[in-house]
């Protein structure tokens, strides 16, 4: 599932942490399984996070593969990963809390990968991250500067 509330919240151990909707299939199957991935994708990919975001996952057999997302299993966890990420971490559940309607959910980073557009830092130039800027009937984001500004 698409998710804009996660954090990197230590360094060491290095440990990130996502509210989860305790309903979302995805929350279910990250406590289950005790991991989960996280996958940073490009600007190239936004109309498919539409589709992850109004699917719920118990409703089809393949809930990336359903949005257009090919996946693999983990290096090191066995855990899906998408293929084209522009980074991805695998994580093992560390903790998990309560907080008034969500679900924190901690993580322990386990394997973390990005392409060569990340070096010390990203190169912004190569990346387009996803900026969300809401919900209007369909996921809504900021597309960047015309290519001749
Ligand atoms: C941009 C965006 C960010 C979202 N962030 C979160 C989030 O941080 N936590 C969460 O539980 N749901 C979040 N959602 C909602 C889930 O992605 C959505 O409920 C999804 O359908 C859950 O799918 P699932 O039931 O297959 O896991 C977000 C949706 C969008 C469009």
């Amino acid at each position: 599932m698409p998710v804009v509330s996660y954090a990197s919240v230590s360094d060491s151990p290095p440990l990130v942490a996502v509210a989860c909707n305790p309903d979302s299939y995805t929350c279910k199957l990250s406590l289950r399984s005790k991991s989960f991935s996280l996958s940073l994708l490009g600007r190239e990919d936004t109309s498919k996070l539409g589709t992850l975001a109004t699917t719920h996952g118990g409703d089809v057999v393949d809930k990336l593969v359903y949005a257009g997302l090919a996946h693999m299993k983990g290096k090191k966890l066995d855990v899906p990963v998408i293929e084209g990420a522009r980074a991805t971490l695998e994580c093992s559940l560390s903790s998990k809390h309560v907080l008034g309607d969500h679900l924190l959910i901690v993580g322990q980073v386990r394997a973390a990968s990005a392409d060569d557009a990340f070096t010390d830092s990203w190169d912004f130039r190569r990346y387009r991250p996803i900026l969300y800027t809401g919900w209007k009937g369909g996921m809504t984001s900021y597309r960047g500067p015309t290519s001749n500004s």
